[in-house]
């Protein structure tokens, strides 16, 4: 195959980013980048090449190899219906939308075009989880504790509910979704938001909230969010197994067992273009080694619903296994 012919939709932080990583590869063309601020993308394309096309439809006419669909959690849809419409391979950043609905309807699509797509959860690429994974291999996991303390970040759709899903879907879905990877299925949360907003203009969201989390294997686990700080504190999971203890972050790995304490180091920088890196691959029919195609992003955004409206509404969730047919009943409330 000649050079992957990329496309962007959306020119903000993330774009950005996937767009200085693609631009580093040999075999990546980046051919423009479109965004409902023409400016926006002007600025992406200036920096990075390509050109600013003026709509979804004027940039899948320039015949992409593949899309990347960067908008923020609210804008989900039909970009990706016309990305799937015309049949390109599509990577779709995390959150994959702010609700269940258009997520399910997206994979549907996706399924029934049998479409190749890859989703941001970079974390899934990071150079540990091999080790931890051998680590628990002998070893069932009976706790996870994953957290995300940090600020609220400088976008103005952030703080709003209905914008971002809440920091829950749009932030610790990264961690979530690590759990999903390390420890397995959740079947049952039970969720509490604080009720008070960040004090940022027009939040509606909860600054904070933890759940509590029971696994299909017998596990249990907790999730915290929040986003009170001034600063990013802290984002990884500890996960507790028959005498061993894991820290993982994005920037490395604290294993204490008998024989006693060491640290791994990992890259962060190296799953972010990893997560690139697979998709190309994969689109040039080189590579085959998307960790999160779109069906298993939902999978992860299902979790993530269900803590947000766990903590909304005050009630234990439970979450009916993925293979059950009807997946928009996917989260049933248990009064
Ligand atoms: N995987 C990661 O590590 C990572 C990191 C940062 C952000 N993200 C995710 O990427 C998404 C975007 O975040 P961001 O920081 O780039 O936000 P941003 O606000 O900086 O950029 C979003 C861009 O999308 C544009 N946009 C909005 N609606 C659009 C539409 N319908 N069509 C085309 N463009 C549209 C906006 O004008 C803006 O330029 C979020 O869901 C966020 O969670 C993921």
């Amino acid at each position: 195959m000649r050079n992957c012919r990329v496309g962007l939709v959306g020119a903000g932080g993330v774009a950005q980013r996937h767009a200085r990583v693609l631009t580093d590869f040999d075999d990546v063309e980046l051919i423009g980048v479109t965004d409902v601020a023409p400016e926006a993308a002007t600025a992406l394309a200036t920096r990075y090449g390509g050109r600013a096309y003026g709509d979804v439809a004027e940039l899948l006419a320039a015949g992409p190899d593949a899309v990347y669909v960067c908008v923020p959690p609210f804008a989900h849809g039909p970009a990706e219906e016309a990305v799937i419409d015309a049949g390109v391979p599509m990577f779709v950043e995390k959150p994959v939308a702010v609700d269940l609905s258009t997520a399910e309807r997206i994979a549907d699509l996706i399924a029934q075009r049998g479409l190749l797509t890859a989703v941001g959860h970079h974390w899934r690429y990071l150079s540990v989880l091999d080790q931890v994974r051998e680590l628990l291999a002998d070893r069932p996991v009976r706790m996870v504790s994953g957290a995300w303390l940090d600020k609220v970040p400088p976008v103005a759709w952030w703080a709003r509910r209905d914008r971002s899903g809440g920091p829950v879907v749009e932030q610790a879905a990264h961690v979530l979704d690590l759990i999903r990877a390390l420890v397995g299925e959740v079947t049952e949360v039970t969720a509490y938001g604080n009720g008070t907003p960040p004090p940022v203009d027009g939040a509606d969201i909860d600054s904070v909230t933890t759940a509590a989390l029971r696994f299909a294997n017998g596990a249990v686990g907790t999730l915290s969010a929040a986003c009170v700080l001034g600063w990013k504190h802290r984002a990884g999971l500890e996960i507790l197994a028959d005498g061993l203890a894991l820290s993982l972050r994005e920037d490395g790995l604290l294993i204490r067992d008998a024989d006693g304490e060491r640290h791994v180091p990992a890259d962060p920088e190296a799953a972010r273009v990893a997560v690139d890196r697979a998709f190309v691959d994969a689109v040039r029919g080189v590579g085959d080694d998307v960790r999160v195609p779109y069906a298993e992003a939902l999978g992860t955004q299902r979790l993530a619903l269900a803590v947000a409206d766990s903590a909304r509404s005050g009630r234990t969730v439970r979450l009916v296994p993925a293979a059950a047919p009807m997946l928009s009943s996917g989260v049933t409330v248990n009064a």
